[in-house]
């Protein structure tokens, strides 16, 4: 696969360490206008670090944009005229819909949305996609290289701003009950390092155990609460001090807040 980053900040050089990684491009393009961060990306024989963006475009075949959404429109003009029946237009814009890309580029085009989150820089990112009409015949090469970086799922464009709220921003809510963990297991006896290890690796344990064996959290949680015992009467002084309903009144309250700023 030829492919271009265009936009190298945090999140375009997140994607290519991952791509590099998987040793999942035969060529690599990476683009910003001050390079002095990228120079060393160079290192990697097969990739070329530049600011001329037609350069990247013309040299490669999949396109992933990850410029700050106000830069993204100008970018789009200043390569639309290069754009060919090879590309496949990856964007990574938030708020940036598929209708807008087409007015600029073209609905002939094959474009892929995608939002993935801040865990795409370990390679474990969950990332949602979309695409045009056309971009149905490439979702599956985009979910292949997405998935390189940890998991994808293709969803309506209209559910991309509740993705963003459970993915993107869901990094943060869990976060938070890890850190909240710590801060128990402090009260109970650990150290501070030692409370964040078994805080998260009991976090990473939980998660896994869902992917691995398809079950249902509930199901897991009947393994570990022994009638009368000490998990149980936890779980449920939680419950009592709201611990679901907190979590999802504040992925609501997130989410009525994204739909604001889109209409705004
Ligand atoms: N970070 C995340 O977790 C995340 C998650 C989902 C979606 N997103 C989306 O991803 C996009 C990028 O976010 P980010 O956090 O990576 O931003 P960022 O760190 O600011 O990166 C954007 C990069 O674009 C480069 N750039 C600006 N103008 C350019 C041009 N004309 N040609 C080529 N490169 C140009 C900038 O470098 P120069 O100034 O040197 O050109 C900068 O390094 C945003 O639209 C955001 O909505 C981010």
């Amino acid at each position: 696969m030829k492919i271009a980053i265009i936009g190298a900040g945090n999140l375009g050089l997140s994607i290519a360490k991952g791509v590099l990684h998987s040793n999942g491009a035969t060529t690599m393009y990476l683009t910003k206008r001050n390079l002095d961060e990228i120079k060393n990306f160079e290192k990697y024989g097969n990739v070329t670090v530049t600011s001329d963006n037609r350069e990247a475009v013309k040299h490669s075949d999949i396109l992933i944009f990850a410029v700050q959404p106000g830069h993204f429109q100008a970018i789009l003009e200043q390569v639309k005229d290069l754009l060919t029946e090879k590309h496949v237009v990856i964007s990574t814009i938030t708020g940036f819909s598929i209708s807008k890309m087409e007015e600029t580029i073209g609905s002939d085009k094959y474009i892929i949305r995608s939002m993935p989150n801040t865990a795409i820089s370990v390679s474990n990112s969950m990332t949602c996609i979309c695409s045009n009409e056309l971009g149905k015949k490439r979702i599956d090469l985009a979910k292949a290289i997405f998935n390189r970086m940890g998991h994808s799922l293709e969803i309506p464009e209209e559910q991309m701003q509740a993705a963003t709220v459970i993915c993107a921003s869901g990094i943060a809510f869990w976060m938070r009950l890890i850190r909240a963990t710590t801060q128990g297991a402090i009260q109970l006896g650990f150290d501070a390092k030692e409370a964040q290890e078994l805080a998260m690796h009991t976090c990473n344990g939980a998660a896994n155990l869902l992917i691995e064996s398809g079950t249902h959290p509930e199901e897991e949680i009947d393994r570990v609460t022994t009638p009368k015992g000490c998990t149980i009467e936890g779980l449920n002084e939680m419950e009592h001090q709201g611990l679901s309903s907190s979590l999802i009144r504040g992925i609501v309250t997130s989410f009525e807040k994204i739909s604001q700023i889109r209409k705004g």
